[in-house]
C-alpha cells in the first residue's frame, strides 16, 4: 500500500494533535469544547425540547409547529409535520427582509475564468420568474421535476424555483448516462426536465440535452411534458416542438414575485439518487423542515460561517454536498458563495488556489481525492504550487466524501491552511442530509484523518453484528441511536428496502445504519471510519455499488458473468476492478486489450464515465465456492496484486486464481 493511503497503522500511530487555534475559537459560534458538551447534554436531557428550539430559532415558519418528532411509525420519523414553511422563502424572502438584498449570493466563476455576481434580490428575482414559468407548464406542488445542469446560477435557480411552487425535484449528476438518466425520470415519474444545451467543463464541450432526448426517446418517459432549456454555449441542439423550451423564453414575461408554496415540513424537498448494494440505484428523500435546519445549522456549527466570509464548496450540484452546502445551506444563511463551473486542472492545477486568491474565498470545502491529485500535480509542476498564490484569506478548510490520508490531511493543513487554518473532516452520507460526525473548528482538537466526533444531537455509536455497543478501541458497525431532522424518510416508492437497508430488524429496527465500519481512539473517543461495510464502493468520493456496475456488464452481449471490486488507489481512493467471464473463450494479448476497452465504454454508457472499470481482468470462470458462491475476498486480494495467504479450502476451482492476476 502506498503512503497515499490510509491504513490500519496510520490510524493508530496517529498521535498528533492540533488544538484549535485561540483566535478562532475566539469568535467561534461553538467555543471550546465545554460549550460543545453543554448542547450534547441539552440534547441528551431533553432531546425533543433541543430539536424543537433549534427549529424555531433558525427557520422561519408561515405556521409554527407543535409536534417535535412522532415516532408513532417507526421508522418513518415526522419531524415538525404540523408546521408549514418554505425553504426558498427561507433562503431568499428572509434575506430581502433582513438586510441582505443587495448582498452577493453567488459568484459564479465559468470555466473560461468570466465571473458573474448575482446579489440576494437578483437571485429572489430570477428564482420567482422560473417559479412562474414552472407554474406557467402547469407543474404544481407535489410534482417530480428532474434536472440535469451544469454547475450555473440557473441550476440553483432551478432547485430554489422546484422548492418555491413545492414540487419535488431530483437533480441528477450531469455526468450520468442517458440510461441512467432514463431509469431515474421513470423511477421518480418525473413531469418535466430542466437540463442545457451543453456543459463546459475544462474546455470541452459535453452535450446535455441531447442526451436528455436520447433517455427520453428510451420509453417509459410518457409523463415527462416538457423540457426546459438553459442556453449555456448556443450550440446545436434538437428541438421537439410543443415539448421543448428556452428557460429565457419562458421567464421572459414572468413576474419578479412568485407567493411561495406553504408546504408541510415533512414534504418532500427533493429525492436524490444514490447508489446501493443492489443493482438498482434508491431515491434517498428528504424533509423540507427538518433538512432545511440541519443544511443551515450545519453551516453555523461545522463552518462557523459569518457575514463576511466568502465560502466555496467544490462539490457538484448533482450529489448531496451540493445540495446542502451550494444550494440550500450558504442561501439560509445569507452567505456569499463561490459557485464553479469548471474542472481543478483546468487551465492548470491552480485553479483552485487563483479562485481562492481572486475571490478572497475565506471557507473551502473540498474532496480527498482533488486534495491527492493536487498534491501530485504541484509536485510535478512547482508553478501550480498553493504558495505560489495569496491565499492568505483562507480561515477554515474542510474535506467531504471519503477518508481523508494523514499524509494528505498534513499537506492539506500545511500548504492549504498555511498551518493556521483548521479542517473540518466531515463524515455524512446522501440519507443523513448533512454533517454528521465533525470537528468544530473552534472547539475540537484535531486529529489527522478522524472525523473526531458526532455533532451534538447525533446519537453515533459503534456496534457489533447484534447491536450491542463496542467498547473503544474496538472497530464495529456505525449506527445511529435516534432519529434527526435531516435524516433521510423513505427510500422514492420502496419503502420496504428503506426499512430493510437503514433500520434492519436483526438490530432492532431502530438503529439507524449508516454502511460504513468504524472504531472509536481508546484515550480521546474519536470516531474513524474504516471504510464502507456493504458492497458499495467509494471512487473519488462517487458513490458506485459493485452490484450496480456488475449488472451493466453482464448486459453486454459478450460478457457470461463479472464480479466487481475495489481496490485501493493513490489518487481516487478506490478504484474499480472487474473480473469477467466472456461467453467465448478467455481472451489473450491483444485481444484482451480491445474487449477491455469496448467494456469500458460500455459501462460508460450504461451507467457514466465514472463507473469505468480502471481493470478488467479475464478469467475461464471465477473463484467460486462448491454451492457456486463467487469469493469476492479472494477476488478483493487479487486486485491489490497480494498473494493469497487466507484459506481456499472452500474453493471449488482453485487454478482460476491464477489465471485472473493478470490485468488488462
Ligand atoms: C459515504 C457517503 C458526504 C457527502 C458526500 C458523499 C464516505 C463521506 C466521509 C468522511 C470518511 C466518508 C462514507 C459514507 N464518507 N464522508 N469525512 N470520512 N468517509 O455522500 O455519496 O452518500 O457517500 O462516503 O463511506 O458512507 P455519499
Amino acid at each position: 500500500m502506498s503512503d497515499l493511503q490510509n491504513t490500519q497503522d496510520d490510524v493508530k500511530a496517529e498521535n498528533r494533535i492540533f488544538p484549535p487555534p485561540a483566535e478562532f475559537a475566539a469568535s467561534a459560534a461553538i467555543s471550546g469544547m465545554d460549550a460543545y458538551h453543554a448542547l450534547c447534554k441539552e440534547a441528551e436531557q431533553d432531546y425533543e425540547g433541543f430539536w424543537g428550539r433549534l427549529a424555531k430559532e433558525n427557520l422561519t415558519w408561515h405556521k409554527p409547529f407543535e409536534s417535535v418528532l412522532n415516532e408513532s411509525n417507526v421508522p418513518f420519523y415526522r419531524w415538525f409535520e404540523d408546521g408549514l414553511l418554505n425553504a426558498s422563502y427561507n433562503c431568499l424572502d428572509v434575506n430581502l427582509q433582513n438586510g441582505n438584498a443587495e448582498k452577493v449570493a453567488l459568484i459564479f466563476e465559468a470555466d473560461d475564468g468570466t465571473v458573474t455576481k448575482v446579489t440576494y434580490r437578483e437571485l429572489h428575482a430570477k428564482v420567482c420568474q422560473f417559479a412562474n414559468g414552472l407554474k406557467s407548464l402547469g407543474i404544481v406542488k407535489g410534482d417530480r421535476v428532474v434536472i440535469y445542469m451544469p454547475m450555473s446560477v440557473e441550476g440553483v435557480v432551478a432547485m430554489q424555483a422546484c422548492a418555491r411552487i413545492g414540487a419535488t425535484h431530483s437533480v441528477v449528476f450531469g455526468g450520468f448516462s442517458a440510461k441512467s438518466l432514463q431509469e431515474r425520470i421513470v423511477d421518480v415519474g418525473a413531469v418535466a426536465v430542466i437540463t442545457a444545451d451543453e456543459q463546459v467543463r475544462g474546455g470541452k464541450h459535453l452535450p446535455l440535452k441531447s442526451i436528455v432526448d436520447e433517455a427520453i426517446a428510451m420509453g417509459d418517459c410518457e409523463k415527462v411534458r416538457n423540457v426546459v432549456i438553459y442556453r449555456r454555449t448556443g450550440g446545436q441542439i434538437g428541438f421537439t416542438a410543443g415539448r421543448d423550451l428556452w428557460m429565457h423564453e419562458l421567464v421572459a414575461n414572468q413576474a419578479a414575485e412568485c407567493e411561495p408554496e406553504w408546504v408541510d415540513a415533512e414534504h418532500p424537498l427533493f429525492i436524490l439518487y444514490t447508489s446501493g448494494s443492489t443493482g438498482k440505484p434508491k431515491g434517498v428523500q428528504h424533509s423540507t423542515g427538518g433538512y432545511l435546519l440541519w443544511a443551515k445549522l450545519t453551516m453555523k456549527w461545522t463552518f462557523d460561517i459569518k457575514p463576511d466570509d466568502v465560502f466555496w464548496c467544490t462539490a457538484d450540484i448533482g450529489w448531496v454536498t451540493g445540495h446542502s452546502y451550494i444550494a440550500y445551506g450558504p442561501l439560509a444563511m445569507g452567505a456569499t458563495e463561490i459557485v464553479f463551473e469548471g474542472v481543478p486542472t483546468y487551465p492548470n492545477a491552480g485553479r483552485f488556489w487563483s479562485m481562492i486568491e481572486k475571490h478572497k474565498a475565506t471557507i473551502f470545502y473540498t474532496a480527498p481525492t482533488a486534495i491527492r491529485s493536487l498534491i501530485k500535480a504541484s509536485d510535478a509542476d512547482p508553478a501550480v504550487h498553493p504558495a505560489k498564490y495569496d491565499i492568505s484569506s483562507l480561515r477554515l478548510l474542510g474535506s467531504v466524501g471519503e477518508p481523508i490520508n494523514p499524509e494528505a490531511w498534513m499537506w492539506y493543513h500545511r500548504n492549504v491552511g498555511q498551518e493556521r487554518c483548521p479542517i473540518v473532516d466531515t463524515f455524512w452520507q446522501t440519507e443523513t442530509g448533512g454533517h454528521m460526525m465533525t470537528p468544530l473548528p473552534g472547539a475540537t482538537p484535531l486529529v489527522p484523518g478522524s472525523c473526531t466526533l458526532p455533532l451534538p444531537g447525533i446519537m453515533a455509536a459503534i456496534v457489533d453484528e447484534t447491536g450491542n455497543d463496542l467498547p473503544n478501541g474496538q472497530g464495529g458497525i456505525l449506527v445511529v441511536k435516534r432519529p434527526w431532522p435531516s435524516m433521510i424518510r423513505t427510500i422514492w416508492g420502496d419503502p420496504e428496502r428503506f426499512k430493510k437497508s437503514y433500520f434492519p430488524e436483526e438490530f432492532g429496527g431502530k438503529l439507524y445504519l449508516a454502511g460504513d465500519g468504524a472504531i472509536r481512539n481508546k484515550d480521546t473517543a474519536y470516531f474513524t471510519i474504516t471504510g464502507r461495510i456493504d458492497d458499495v464502493l467509494n471512487v473519488s468520493g462517487h458513490r458506485m455499488g459493485t452490484m450496480e456496475i456488475e449488472s451493466a456488464l453482464v448486459a453486454n452481449p459478450l460478457v457470461a458473468e463479472a464480479a466487481v471490486v475495489g481496490k485501493p488507489d493513490d489518487t481516487t481512493g478506490e478504484a474499480i476492478c472487474a473480473f469477467v467471464v466472456l461467453k467465448g473463450a478467455r481472451p489473450t494479448g491483444d485481444e484482451a486489450k480491445k474487449i477491455a476497452t469496448e467494456l469500458r465504454n460500455w459501462v460508460a454508457k450504461e451507467i457514466g464515465p465514472i463507473a469505468k472499470p480502471k481493470e478488467i481482468r479475464f478469467g475461464d470462470n471465477l473463484p467460486k465456492t462448491r454451492s457456486g458462491k463467487i469469493m469476492r475476498r479472494l477476488l478483493r486480494v487479487l486486485a491489490k496484486g497480494e498473494a493469497i495467504t487466507q484459506d481456499v479450502s472452500t474453493l471449488e476451482n482453485p487454478a482460476i486464481l491464477e489465471q485472473l492476476k493478470q490485468a488488462q
